[in-house]
Parts: structure tokens; sequence; C-alpha cells
């Protein structure tokens, strides 16, 4: 009896070791943690408590269910709060009185785990903050979780991902797994660039030879290198993220950047062509005409088109690194300049994002654009996505513009995490420490105008990244950082205890089998 009672103790001072080396690693970290030391055995849970009334709480509750089979092999099933139930139980409950629209509470107690959301969203975070904490312990196969209390809201609304499947081209499978890793993080935004130089990789029905010729590019070697979504592929995907709180916002680039749509329809370039879908890197002169109407039906079209798969509130219609050669050459633009008194070819861009703006607004959505979109003179409604620096975020906010930042002094996840030994990349040098670092909202800004600043986003452009591998390897520690950078308690952010937490995290993204970049000196 002696034996069976030190063998006991033995676990439990075991398992309350292991879990205080851990430290409650939960990412991004929660506003407010209390935890009393204990923890209880999740083997002893039979059911997950959900309100009958509410169908999304119900999915809520068989997602939470499929979870702790996958990572934990625990089963426990969702059953209907109508059925009278045994503790220990798991409960989901709305609570209005949370203060906002993603926040949730965490109550773990011995023989109750209770997840309020103000939202199902609020739900959702505490179901993934939920999975992060429970531990398999090592003595007993056994999965335990501490008990205690979280309590957790967002610091930004906008807190984002953008992949380019342009310049490299990446499954459905993939785009799933992408927002799978974005949801762990609790980050909300998948910006979708669908548009390139390199490539047009979404379905449209008026107009198919953008996929037909517009997707596919003959690489130096004579191979022939592209893809695209379906229609119906980008509303599963879409589908998809909704299940996880992930809007996803598509861009279709404009004027610049569209190549690819000008080697399917020339007539809507300034010299008529013939193009073709470029295989290289880099910014190029062919850009959309300004000066031609049927330019603004045809986006027009695409628009259209964009807006009843993607029910996004904001549409990203590009605007970079759009050169002005060829306008400067063209009679049509040069004609527009004239007729709208335009002082030169950047107001014709100007002219050209207002005109956009005008017919996206009268659809009832918002457009976002590069920070480019601000020269010549911003369109009365559109949001800035700072990423040349942050004088674009800076300009916008005090402007009583919303802007979301993404400089590539911090969020350029296309650079180099390391000074050496890394598989080539674009260039650049932004280390995890360095993400971390980053405060989204500029000091110049005043209070009220800080309220402009939505949030940030990480920018993966994939011209050196070929493989899913590669792009989850860029992608990862760094997500991580930046999703305590959109989401923590400024006041909360510490490196160095960060990195501890990052240690449960890099065997958690192993277990899933995710890439990234294991820490190394
Ligand atoms: C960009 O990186 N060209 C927005
Ligand atoms: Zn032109």
């Amino acid at each position: 009896m002696k034996k069976i009672i030190s063998f006991f103790i033995t676990i439990t001072v075991l398992l309350m070791v292991n879990l205080s080396a851990q430290n409650v690693s939960i990412i991004p970290q929660p506003n407010k943690i209390e935890m009393n030391g204990e923890v209880t055995s999740l083997k002893t849970y039979s059911s997950i408590d959900y309100d009958s009334n509410n169908q999304e709480i119900k999915l809520l509750a068989e997602y939470l269910s499929n979870s702790l089979k996958e990572t934990n092999n625990v089963k426990i099933e969702p059953i209907s709060s109508k059925t009278v139930k045994k503790k220990p139980f798991i409960k989901l409950i709305i609570d209005e009185y949370l203060p906002n629209p993603e926040s949730y509470k965490l109550n773990i107690e011995r023989d109750e785990i209770t997840i309020l959301g103000k939202t199902g969203a609020g739900i959702f975070y505490g179901i993934q903050s939920l999975l992060q904490l429970l531990t398999v312990s090592e003595t007993s196969n056994d999965t335990v979780i501490p008990i205690g209390i979280i309590a957790d809201s967002p610091r930004f609304t906008w807190r984002g991902a953008h992949l380019d499947v342009c310049r490299h081209f990446f499954p459905v499978s993939f785009i799933k797994k992408y927002i799978d890793i974005l949801a762990m993080y609790k980050l909300n935004t998948f910006h979708f660039h669908l548009t390139e130089d390199q490539g047009w990789r979404i379905e449209l029905k008026k107009y198919p030879k953008l996929t037909q010729i517009g997707a596919w590019r003959r690489e130096a070697d004579g191979s022939t290198y592209g893809g695209f979504y379906t229609q119906d592929e980008l509303r599963e995907i879409v589908e998809y993220a909704k299940t996880k709180y992930i809007t996803v916002v598509p861009e279709i680039e404009m004027p610049g950047h569209s190549v690819a749509a000008l080697s399917a329809h020339p007539e809507f370039s300034c010299t008529g062509g013939p193009f073709e879908v470029i295989n290289t890197w880099g910014v190029f002169d062919d850009i959309y005409c300004a000066g031609n109407d049927q330019v603004f039906e045809f986006l027009q079209d695409v628009l259209t088109e964009v807006m009843e798969i993607f029910p996004s509130r904001y549409i990203h219609i590009g605007g970079d690194e759009a050169p002005k050669k060829r306008w400067k050459e063209c009679e049509k633009c040069q004609a527009r300049i004239k007729k709208e008194n335009l002082k030169d070819e950047h107001e014709l861009q100007s002219y050209f994002i207002h005109r956009i703006e005008e017919f996206v607004n009268s659809k009832g959505r918002i457009i976002i654009g590069w920070d480019e979109i601000l020269e010549g003179g911003l369109a009365p409604n559109a949001a800035v996505m700072s990423w040349r620096g942050i004088e674009g975020g800076i300009a916008a906010a005090k402007s009583k513009h919303f802007a979301v930042m993404s400089p590539v002094s911090h969020c350029y996840f296309d650079y180099y995490q390391a000074k050496s030994g890394e598989p080539k990349a674009i260039g650049g040098y932004i280390s995890l420490e360095k993400v971390y670092s980053y405060e989204p909202v500029p000091k110049e800004l005043t209070e009220e105008e800080a309220k402009f600043i939505l949030g940030a986003q990480a920018n993966l452009w994939t011209e050196y990244m070929l493989t899913t591998e590669q792009v989850e390897y860029m992608l990862l520690p760094r997500l991580c950082a930046l999703s305590e950078v959109v989401w923590s308690a400024k006041e909360q952010k510490d490196f160095q205890k960060f990195n501890e937490r990052m240690k449960h995290h890099y065997k958690l993204l192993s277990a899933k089998g995710i890439n990234y970049r294991a820490p190394r000196e």
C-alpha cells in the first residue's frame, strides 16, 4: 500500500514539475492567466455540452471533439445541453457580457471546463488556448490540463497573413493547412494574392482566357508552370476559413503587376501587346491602360465575380509598383489626363483607383490597397496597407483612413531569418526577435489617430518559395511572434518568455506535421 501511495505521489509531482517547466505555453500570450499549480486529467471527461438551439456552438463542440481525438487521442463526445450528463464535462457558452466580440474566458476546474465567448469566434479562440494547454504526461500517458482561469481579448481587429500564390502556386489542400496555422495562432485575416505578372490564379466565368492563357507560364527551361483555382474551389476555401473564423480578403492587382491578364487580353494594355506571362521576378512596364473605358468595364466584371465568391468587407485592389512609362507614351492615357484635368500620371493612378473604388463601394464593399494608392490623392473610403515603411499608415490614419501595417522592416517573411546558412530567399533580414519587437501603432499618431490602425500582417511573397515546406519554413516561427504583436497586450510582451513558450510550440508544430525554422545559433 505504501508503495502504491508513493507511486501516485511521484506521478503527481512529475505532472506538476512537467507543467511548471512548461509554464503554460499559450501563444499568443493571453491577457490574464491564473493557474493554481494543479492539474486535472482529461481522460475522466465524457462530454462537451453545447446549447442545442445554437448550430454554430454545436459545430464548435464537434470541432473541439475532433481536435481532441486527432491530437491527443481523447474521445469526448459533443452532447446537447438538453441531455442530463455526469461531471466532469466541458461546456461551451455564449456570454454577452464579455468585452469584445473575440473575447473568451476559459475556466478549468477539476471536474468542469467552461469556455465562454462573446461570439462563436471567442469560443473558437478559447478552444485554441485549451488545445495548446494540453500536455501528455510522460509518466502515465495521460492528457492533463492545468487548473485555473484565463481571460483574454485581442489588441487588434486585423490580425493577418498574406500569401502570394502567383509566383508559385499551391494546392487547395495547402491553402487549408495555411488557414489552420493562422487559426491556431488566433489570426483572423487571410490576404489571398491571386493575380500577378507571373500568373492569374482565379477562374473568371466571363473571361475564360484569363486562366486558359494567364495561369500558365513558359519557364526558361521550356517547361510549363502554373495552375489556378476554380470558383468552386475558392468558395470551398472561403467556407473552410469561415469555420476557423478567418476572413479571406482577395487581392486583384491593378493597374500594375498585371502582365498575366494582359497576355490573355492585350487589348487592355496601352500598346496592344503581344505579351507572355512573365517567367522572371521584378516590376514590369506593361500595365492596364487608364485611358480605355473598356479596361474599367473589364475590371468591374472581374470584381463583380470576385465579390460574389468572397464576402469580405475589404477587397484588395493592389495599386503597388505601377511604372508610369506606358501611360506617358499612350495617347489614350494622355487624353484622359487632359479631359479629367489631371496634373500628371500619379493623378491618373489616383483617378484609376477612385473609379474602381466608386464601383466597389456601390456594391457595399471597401477597397484596401498598397500604400502607393496615397499618391495623387487617396480615394475617399479607401484603407491603406502600409508596406514600404510606416509612413503610408501614418498618412492614412492622420487623414482618418484605416490602415493595416505590414512594413518591409518587420513583416516581410520572404526575407532571410538569419544572416547566413539559410535557403535562398529574396534578400533582407528579419529575425524572429525583430518581428517580435514590432509595434504596429506609430508613435507619430495621437490616441485618436491610433484608432485607425486596424492591425498588422505578415506578407509571404513566394518568388523563392517553390514548395509548401518552404512556405511553412518562412512562416514559422515568425508568425508566432507576429501573433503576439497583434493579439497580446503591449505590456505583456517579453521575448525571452516568448522563446521559452516556443519550446512547447516547436513540439506541437512537429506533431502536426508543420515545418518551421528550428532555433539554432
Ligand atoms: C509589395 O511588396 N510590392 C506590396
Ligand atoms: Zn494607355
